[in-house]
């Protein structure tokens, strides 16, 4: 397995977000996690990633290694990398600067080594830069490279998001939304590279998504939490016959007909 929980605990005071998870992803799948607001996704991702400290009893491995107690930059250079519900990217610089960012987050100098010149990296810098070039054409930025981050439009900075996340070729990619606020065209944009992101980089990807036609079309598994419990996992073709989950993330009982328009979306 390329990412294990075992009894994966986080309690806020009394809330317990994220309840005793047990999660298995092995290498090369696309997982889908959803689940009603407030259901404990994205705590389980910051738990994951170190943004968190889980709660004693927790078991969190990655790729062979204990990471339960692990820093976030210590997680990052094992090779998970992961996007936050809220976008953040440095607004006042470039889109290409914005994208090597989050490759040297993943090496061993520091970017602001980097782009002041203080080493002689510039060789390298070249061929580094052409490279993220290549990454801004494949989410189709490739034209917006000089302009600052602010300047783009909100469904450019997901997509600048996404380039980055993937920037140091990391072995496990956590999506946080990344269809949130897009145009309909765009999410069909979005899911087209994910899952050509997929077959040129080999990732392993796991998606929170409210829209679950993405879900629903790129994951082949999906896991459903509700109140911080893992409620049930399968196929997506399983979790729409699943009662338990029909109840928990769409609030009350549908009838088949009211289900499917629901999950088409
Ligand atoms: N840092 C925190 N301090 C206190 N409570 C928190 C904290 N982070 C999350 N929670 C609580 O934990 C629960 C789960 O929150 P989480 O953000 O994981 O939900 P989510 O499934 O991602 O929801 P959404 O779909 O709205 O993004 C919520 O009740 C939330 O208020
Ligand atoms: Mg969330």
């Amino acid at each position: 397995m390329l990412l294990k929980t075992n009894k994966l605990m986080k309690a806020f005071g009394g809330l317990k977000a994220i309840n005793k998870v047990d999660f298995e992803l092995p290498a090369n799948e696309i997982r889908g996690i959803i689940g009603p607001n407030g259901s404990g996704k994205s705590t389980f991702f910051n738990l994951v990633s170190g943004v968190y400290e889980p709660d004693p009893g927790s078991y969190i491995e990655f790729d062979g290694n204990d990471i339960t107690n692990e820093p976030p930059h210590k997680v990052g250079e094992l090779g998970l990398a992961r996007t936050f519900q809220l976008l953040r990217l440095y607004q006042d610089m470039s889109v290409i600067n914005n994208v090597m960012s989050g490759y040297h987050t993943l090496v061993p100098y520091s970017f602001i080594d980097a782009v002041t010149g203080r080493k002689k990296i510039w060789d390298q810098e070249k061929t580094i830069k052409e490279e993220m070039m290549e990454l801004l054409s494949f989410v189709g930025l490739a034209d917006y490279a000089e302009l600052n981050a602010s300047e783009l439009s909100g469904g450019q900075r997901r997509l600048l998001v996404l380039a980055r996340a993937i920037a140091g070729k990391p072995k496990l990619l956590m999506l946080d939304e990344p269809a949130a606020g897009l145009s309909p065209v765009n999410v069909d944009n979005l899911m087209k590279i994910l899952m050509r992101l997929k077959e040129k980089y080999g990732l392993t990807l796991i998606i929170i998504e409210h829209i679950l036609k993405v879900v629903m079309d790129t994951c082949s598994k999906v896991t459903v939490l509700d109140h911080g419990e893992k409620i049930a996992e399968g196929t997506p073709s399983q979790i729409k016959d699943d009662n338990a989950v029909i109840e928990a993330y769409l609030g009350k009982k549908m009838d088949d007909e009211e289900m499917r328009k629901a999950l088409a979306v």
